[in-house]
């Protein structure tokens, strides 16, 4: 059987803010990433999924759309948005747009035209909720319709005066949802993705997917002791998200999704959920992956560099998406911290972990700059440009340190450091839309190129010897057992090839007995061999062709 482009490609994600500024006004724009697409290609990725650049007010920079068929200016124009996706399939790649689909901006026409009146022909596009209170307001006491919180905390409903009534925003106030309760929003929005979709887009990357859908009925969440949400439970601030997210509908919505973009070939559709593995499959299908053809399993931004837990990771992975399922491998995004953040910004473990990325079984997501280990920076809240801090400013600064949380997303989305001149590079400004990290001038691209065994040249072996090597694109993978402590292995097999993966989480050396095989590719200093023996350095690897799969 044939596995679709989409199961076996390589993802490099751009926020297009921080790439590159090919204008000099501070801001990385559309222009600028075809003049960086060499770069991305040379590195060896096959797909881009660029965060949105549609114009919108950047209250949530890009994610709160004013209009889904246009352009922000400071992006560039709709002719540069098409020269981006030509000039990405001319180099033979695929380019993944990201469709913001639950809510708008509160400056799109279609709200304020909804917000004008209960009368207005778009009344009903967004979700509101009576009140008591006659229209244009007036004093006395404001019920809100029911107890459900934000994603991002706090009562998710907003009064508009207007109408006297409340709407429904899953993530800012800014950020209305829409009703897809109502066929007309459906198909509009439908619409846009066939507007792409016709202009050449190979798929998009689906923000919030999870919550399209909220309980018809608008019954009340219930009470949960739960006070912060994690990756696998969004819910918190004391409440289950039991009717706001994950609705049985949103599954469904997400085939009605697939079906419109099959109509126009093999398409790419990656959800953004936040839910466990149980519930990560209803969006891709129950027998057959006829849902959205990828979903990110966020539990791994939280991992632990570790063998035993990556062992216990792949082994519920593979359960929960075998054949015709694919993962995602995804460490970090412009919302968490950065994966080397997580490392103690140890470029050696880094190194391991994309080891461990590019040759599971799954299709990989990088973040840029993850490929040369940018760090996260650190900014005071006050001056934020991200609006989640501002939300939590009360709160002292340690109390998101000790639970591990990065509010401030601007710390993950400072300018690429391209190379050791000037604003790293990224831009001629006096100013650029955020600092760069004062670190760029030993953490660059530039440098990374020149230096053999840079975790950039690491990477961009690894994503050679995958395009080379079936096993590892699309192969079937088995863990491998009786392994010394601390080592991870795997084995991928496509026909009669077959490709083994050692991978030493420890710090020190360790040798152990292995029948002998021909060693593709070593991540370790030393290069020792004897008789049946396998030496792997602290954090070192080894990627092997076998004749056979290991029996255990
Ligand atoms: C997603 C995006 C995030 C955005 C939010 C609201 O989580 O990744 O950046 O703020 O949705 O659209």
């Amino acid at each position: 059987m044939t596995i679709p482009w989409h199961h076996k490609t390589t993802i490099y994600q751009i926020y297009p803010r921080s790439f590159y500024d090919s204008n000099g006004d501070g801001i990385g724009d559309i222009p600028g990433i075809i003049q960086k697409l060499d770069y991305i290609h040379e590195l060896g990725f096959e797909t881009i999924w660029i965060s949105p650049f549609f114009a919108s007010p950047q209250a949530d920079t890009g994610y709160d759309i004013s209009d889904y068929t246009d352009i922000a200016p400071e992006y560039g124009t709709m002719c540069d948005a098409l020269q981006l996706i030509d000039e990405v399939h001319k180099r033979g790649m695929r380019i993944v747009f990201d469709m913001v689909m639950n809510h708008t901006s509160i400056e799109h026409p279609w709200f304020k035209e909804s917000r004008s009146s209960r009368g207005s022909p778009k009344a009903d596009w967004y979700i509101w909720r009576g009140s008591p209170l006659p229209m244009g307001e007036g004093p006395g006491v404001r019920v809100k319709p029911n107890n459900w919180q934000s994603i991002t905390g706090g009562s998710g409903w907003h009064y508009a005066r207007e109408r006297g009534q409340y709407f429904w925003a899953s993530f800012l106030p800014f950020q209305p949802d829409l009703n897809y309760r109502n066929p007309e929003v459906k198909e509009a929005m439908l619409n846009i993705v066939r507007f792409w979709l016709g202009k050449g887009v190979d798929g998009f990357r689906l923000d919030i997917f999870n919550v399209i859908y909220k309980d018809a009925e608008f019954r009340d969440n219930p009470f949960t002791f739960k006070l912060m949400p994690t990756e696998d439970d969004p819910s918190g601030f004391f409440q289950e998200a039991k009717y706001t997210l994950n609705q049985p509908e949103s599954f469904t919505f997400a085939r009605e999704l697939r079906n419109v973009c099959d109509k126009f070939g093999e398409k790419l559709l990656l959800g953004e959920v936040s839910g466990n593995k149980q519930i990560i499959r209803k969006f891709l299908g129950k027998e057959n992956n006829d849902g959205l053809t990828l979903v990110f399993d966020f539990e791994m931004l939280g991992f632990k560099f570790a063998a035993e837990y990556f062992r216990e990771l792949i082994r519920n992975t593979e359960k929960h998406f075998p054949d015709p399922f694919m993962p995602v491998y995804v460490f970090s995004n412009h919302d968490r911290r950065r994966s080397i953040h997580r490392l103690g910004n140890d470029p050696r473990k880094a190194k391991l972990l994309h080891m461990l990325q590019l040759t599971v079984r799954g299709v990989p997501c990088m973040y840029y700059g993850e490929e040369i280990g940018m760090t996260n920076a650190r900014f005071p809240f006050a001056t934020a440009l991200d609006p989640i801090p501002h939300k939590f400013k009360f709160l002292p600064r340690f109390v998101f340190d000790i639970l591990g949380l990065t509010i401030n997303r601007d710390e993950v989305r400072t300018p690429m450091q391209w190379d050791g001149t000037r604003n790293a590079g990224f831009s001629s400004a006096e100013k650029t839309w955020l600092p760069l990290h004062g670190n760029y001038r030993g953490v660059n691209a530039e440098k990374q190129s020149d230096a053999k065994d840079s975790l950039l040249n690491t990477i961009r072996t690894l994503l050679k010897i995958r395009r080379e090597k079936r096993p590892l694109q699309e192969g079937s993978m088995k863990l491998m057992d009786n392994l010394p402590a601390g080592v991870l292995g795997y084995a991928r097999k496509f026909g009669d090839e077959n490709i083994l993966v050692l991978l030493n989480f420890a710090g020190q050396e360790i040798e152990f007995q292995f029948e002998n095989q021909e060693c593709i590719f070593k991540l370790s200093q030393r290069d020792e061999r004897k008789e049946n023996t396998i030496y792997l350095d602290g954090l070192g690897g080894m990627i092997l062709k076998a004749n056979a799969m290991p029996k255990k």
